[in-house]
């Protein structure tokens, strides 16, 4: 198939870490008979430094204009004055409402061999293959919003507030996805408290009812909470709000053991979607060449899962990620602590991932 990607590198370890996504994804490309067409802009700082935009228009058509976009990371120390009229995240907030991105999904799969990563025993992760559907642009992160004074006393409101159609969307995605997976959603709400939670419960159970092949069961966030620590293996796919998802999913991260390692994916209507590991710029280790990329391949294998429908390669990249680590390589963030063994830089695990990629049957 012919596809054309955006690569939106971005600031820190951004360039590092997609610039090996980039190659693995050009293996895929000729493994499997695929044209892949990259064209690479400017996001966050790196755009502000060269236009004064954290997005520039160009970049935003491009973005429009293609199958998907691969992100590396915004934000850094030189932009981060809360103050500045232009900031790095209006980049990757604006690409997200333009291109309508309302789910974000965050896969969790630890993997066996960095069990030691993790701050769960072994056992406890044994089987844990979750996937959080979060959603994107509603909640009180986009509520109507107060901050004023009072009878002299200051005081500052957000809005919790949902429409049926802005939950039954992205219940609807979870329920499909759940298809292809273990056939079972949870869905996560407040709804012994609040009003919008229990409209989210009430729309779940509809749309459930219109995928009576998948089992649906509701649960408290805050039992969620304990819940994904005690037994993350009896989840797979979890779908909740914004605050919560945002608050859940960093959670669920902690599962497999390093930031650096977890891929996402945003999506909306139709196929196009942003993907990007989960971790930031990085800038304490940025330029030294250590950065894990693991975290961006797996999201170049989402991109091609979600957006390009290429399954089989989706797992091929999976599988070469997985017997890499198994033949023991590690950059720095998942190396055992102690351990004599070398430590491979971020393009020599590129390179080892694309080895095995070219050996999948
Ligand atoms: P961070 O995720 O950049 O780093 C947290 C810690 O994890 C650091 O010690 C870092 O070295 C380590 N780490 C992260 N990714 C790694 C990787 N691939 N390999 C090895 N180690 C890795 O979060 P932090 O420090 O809070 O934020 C740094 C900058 O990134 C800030 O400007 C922040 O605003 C931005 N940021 C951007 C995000 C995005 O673009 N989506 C998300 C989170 C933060
Ligand atoms: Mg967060």
């Amino acid at each position: 198939m012919n596809a054309t990607i955006v690569l939106l590198p971005g600031d820190g370890i951004g360039p590092e870490v997609v610039r090996e996504a980039r190659s693995v994804l050009e293996v895929v490309a000729r493994r499997f008979g695929h044209r892949f067409t990259f064209t690479e802009h400017l996001i966050g700082g790196a755009s502000i430094d060269a236009h004064g935009t954290a997005l520039a228009d160009d970049a935003l058509a491009a973005c429009r204009a293609s199958d998907a976009v691969l992100l590396g990371a915004v934000g850094g120390p030189a932009w981060s004055d809360p103050n500045a009229k232009v900031r790095p995240e209006q980049g990757l907030l604006g690409l997200r409402k333009a291109l309508g991105l309302w789910a974000n999904l965050r896969p969790v799969r630890p993997i066996p061999e960095l069990a030691d990563c993790s701050p769960l025993r072994p056992e406890r992760l044994a089987g844990v293959d979750l996937l959080v559907v979060r959603e994107l642009t509603g909640g009180l992160y986009f509520g109507p919003r107060v901050s004023d004074v009072v009878d002299g006393r200051r005081r500052a409101f957000d809005t919790l507030e949902y429409t049926e159609h802005e939950i039954a969307r992205v219940v609807t995605l979870a329920f499909e996805l759940a298809r292809e997976r273990q056939g079972r959603v949870t869905s996560i709400d407040k709804a012994n408290v609040l009003e919008s939670s229990r409209l989210w419960r009430q729309i779940a159970i509809e749309v459930g009812q219109r995928h009576p092949d998948v089992a649906l069961d509701h649960q408290l966030v805050d039992s969620a909470a304990m819940r994904l620590i005690t037994a993350p293996a009896s989840f797979d796919v979890i779908v909740t709000e914004n605050m919560f998802g945002d608050i859940l999913t960093d959670e669920a991260a902690i599962l497999a053991g390093s930031l650096g390692l977890c891929p996402s994916a945003s999506l909306g209507h139709g196929p196009r979607g942003l993907y990007e590991p989960i971790h930031g710029s990085a800038p304490d280790i940025a330029g030294k060449g250590i950065a894990n990329p693991i975290g961006t391949i797996l999201s170049a294998a989402m991109l091609l899962r979600h957006s390009l429908r290429l399954e089989a390669e989706a797992r091929a990249i999976e599988y070469a990620v997985a017997a890499t680590i198994a033949s023991g390589a590690r950059t720095a963030d998942i190396a055992a602590p102690g351990s004599k063994d070398a430590v491979a830089s971020t393009a020599e695990m590129g390179a080892r991932i694309r080895d095995y990629l070219g050996k999948v049957e």
